[in-house]
């Protein structure tokens, strides 16, 4: 059978993201959107947020802080947005994926390991990547841009497709592929495939960063952007060289104007001071970031906007729910 191409992704309700999150996965999303002939399915995933340890008011808060940022950032508000745990759909299928996939498929992924060190590992956090299977199967997805981190989840959610239809002589899931999202930064054949922390250039930009000088926000504002990339670490070599193993720090900066543009580093940078780089690089985040955060500006005074294109999203993306989970429960023999 052919199934209509659909892509699809999910993020979890962390706030507003940071620069890595944009160039490693949003921006890869509204191209996608803009070349796609049907709808693109965004599921902001609160339900795997869940999995560690949540405070409820900063939940709820952080979950519409993802939507407007995303529609900051141009994802158009007719497409799916929704948030995942609304659609009880997602926990239902999961459940009936738990009772076709083996736990050794699921033990040996590296995030849970990672995640669960120092907490107790709960059932939670090692089901985390079977309801990710069940966010895309549901929806029948054939595209998923994601991370490169996520190629473990993106396998097994194809490992969880092939045994249902085999199991059931069934086609009842397509097969997704999963697109690597390689921002521009890493097809410019760089060391880094991440945008990394603006104090320690070997950590990769993180959210979780107690100094919040280490990143660059999506709705930073200009003097903001200037103090940061100003307080950059960098190192004190003359000149502008890429060399991500021995200069970081400047290397990083770098990945950071080859996100936006492609640039000749010798011809453009090599005879800069570190400061008058460190200009360039604030000049041009400032004007590159500043139409998302005046969009995401005025989107502050729109929250029944920002529920009014979730409610929508919500309402789109039930109706495939339920008929997929409709199919699955006569596949195999619930009402
Ligand atoms: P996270 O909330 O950290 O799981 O990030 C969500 C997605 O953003 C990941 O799947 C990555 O694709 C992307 N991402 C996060 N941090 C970075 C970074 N420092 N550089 C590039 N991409 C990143
Ligand atoms: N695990 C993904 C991440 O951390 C988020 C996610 C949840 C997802 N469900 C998904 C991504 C479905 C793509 C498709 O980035």
């Amino acid at each position: 059978m052919k199934f209509p191409n659909r892509i699809l992704s999910g993020i979890q309700p962390t706030g507003v993201p940071h620069l890595g999150n944009y160039f490693g996965a949003i921006r890869n999303w509204v191209e996608l959107q803009d070349c796609s002939t049907s709808k693109i399915i965004v599921s902001i995933v609160d339900l795997h947020a869940i999995t560690v340890p949540q405070d409820p008011y900063m939940l709820q808060q952080n979950t519409v802080e993802m939507a407007q940022s995303l529609l900051a950032c141009g994802i158009k508000d007719d497409q799916i947005l929704f948030r995942q745990s609304t659609i009880p759909q997602h926990s239902q299928l999961a459940w009936i994926l738990f009772c076709k996939t083996p736990v050794g498929w699921v033990n040996r992924l590296h995030q849970w390991k990672t995640k669960s060190e120092g907490l107790d590992g709960h059932l939670g956090l090692l089901s985390y990547p079977v309801l990710q299977a069940a966010d895309i199967l549901l929806y029948r997805a054939t595209q998923i841009p994601v991370g490169e981190d996520q190629a473990q989840h993106m396998n097994l959610t194809t490992m969880i497709a092939k045994s249902f239809n085999s199991h059931y002589k069934t086609e009842m899931f397509p097969i997704p592929r999963a697109l690597y999202c390689k921002s521009k930064l890493i097809l410019a054949s760089t060391a880094s495939k991440r945008l990394m922390s603006l104090k320690d250039p070997t950590k990769k930009m993180s959210k979780s960063d107690p100094n919040a000088n280490s990143r660059i926000m999506i709705n930073d504002a200009e003097s903001e952007i200037q103090k940061k990339i100003r307080k950059a670490t960098t190192d004190s070599i003359q000149g502008i060289t890429y060399d991500p193993i021995n200069r970081p720090g400047v290397s990083n900066l770098i990945n950071i104007i080859r996100s936006i543009r492609n640039v000749d580093v010798q011809t453009e940078f090599a005879h800069l001071s570190n400061k008058e780089f460190k200009d360039r690089v604030a000049d041009e985040l400032v004007a590159y970031l500043g139409p998302i955060r005046q969009k995401w500006v005025e989107l502050q005074r729109e929250s029944q906007y920002i529920e009014q294109v979730l409610a929508r999203g919500e309402q789109e993306a039930r109706q495939i729910a339920e008929s997929t989970l409709k199919d699955v429960h006569r596949c195999i023999g619930l009402p």
